[in-house]
């Protein structure tokens, strides 16, 4: 019997950092995170298992290299969860660039998760989600999850307490997250790579990670309270901390470009001299995230778009975890 489930998945941004892994093979974090799941932006993907072998078409264009090697050894996961499932044809397609800045793989792997498990029939509950689609990528476990989520490092060498759960749902703050895109090009250090280099040479690693579960306590007050102007020195710490930490990499790991110092400034004027509600992040690249209230949100686009070396910008709300959708 074949049986085909289509889910949708939205990416996430960290508000406080996940930089650095105990295990790599699991995507085992050395610290939590705090994100907030973004739309309506996000990745639809369509699972059929009953197969000869797994197919892998992305955006249009069929995969068969590493790309579907990845794939493949994510969809065995669920083969040992539930034996005699075949092959699977995935059909996936985001619907935003996957050089936006925000991690394509967060949505991609927590639809996957919920698409192949729901195909396999099975019915998992959001800690085994997350736990399954941390495996693909570290922040896809964040996706599986409505709103903000905090993501639990655990300590079990099986990976089995690294995940995250929902900890103020999509309609708890209005908030809006305007993305500054800066170049169209791929990143040149992949995350996981960012990471190690960081892990092992950065002098300043070890300050970080004892900094991050302090740092997410105080957030989720701030968030608990609404309380904005917290929120944007906590966030900003967290990112800039984050980025401290690789640049003191051995070599140094810089994701920054002229436009990202010129954005974080830029921001910073906004919210201290002119008043505007707004704190920036930044990911593992160049781009700038901006938070700011709802009824900012065409102010702060248009603000950014003026910025020397802003491309274009991508604007964004808290959205719902990985679900599946009616065919
Ligand atoms: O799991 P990855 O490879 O998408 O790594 C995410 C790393 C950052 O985006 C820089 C931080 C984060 O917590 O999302």
């Amino acid at each position: 019997m074949t049986s085909s489930v289509t889910a949708i998945a939205h990416p996430n941004i960290a508000i406080i950092k996940y930089w650095g892994k105990r295990n790599e093979t699991l995507n085992l974090p050395a610290a939590g995170s705090l994100s907030l799941t973004l739309g309506p932006i996000g990745t639809r993907t369509t699972v059929t298992w009953g197969q000869n072998s797994d197919s892998l078409t992305l955006g249009g264009q069929v995969f068969s290299g590493r790309e579907l090697t990845k794939v493949s050894r994510f969809l065995d996961l669920v083969r040992a969860i539930q034996p005699g499932l075949g092959g699977a044809e995935v059909v996936s397609a985001n619907d935003f660039p996957t050089a936006s800045g925000l991690a394509s793989s967060s949505s991609a792997f927590a639809a996957l998760a919920v698409a192949a498990t729901r195909a396999a029939g099975l019915q998992l509950d959001e800690p085994a989600l997350s736990v399954l689609a941390r495996q693909g990528s570290g922040s896809a476990a964040r996706s599986v999850c409505d709103g903000f989520a905090r993501m639990h490092a655990g300590k079990r060498q099986d990976g089995t307490d690294a995940w995250a759960e929902t900890v103020f749902t999509s309609n708890h703050w209005d908030l809006r997250v305007v993305i500054g895109v800066t170049t169209e090009a791929q990143k040149e250090v992949k995350s996981t790579d960012g990471m190690n280099l960081t892990m092992r040479t950065s002098p300043y690693y070890q300050a970080w990670v004892d900094s991050v579960e302090p740092s997410i306590d105080q957030a989720m007050e701030a968030i608990s309270t609404r309380d904005f102007a917290r929120l944007a020195e906590l966030a900003e710490a967290s990112a800039l901390q984050m980025h401290a930490s690789a640049i003191a990499a051995v070599p140094g790991v810089l994701y920054w470009r002229g436009a990202t110092v010129e954005l974080i400034h830029a921001v910073r004027h906004w919210r201290e001299r002119e008043g505007v509600p707004v704190f920036f992040t930044i990911d593992a690249g160049p781009h700038i995230k901006v938070f700011t209230h709802a009824g900012h949100v065409a102010d702060v686009a248009a603000r950014l778009q003026q910025v020397p070396g802003v491309v274009r910008t991508i604007t964004t709300q808290p959205a719902p975890g990985a679900a599946t959708v009616s065919p």
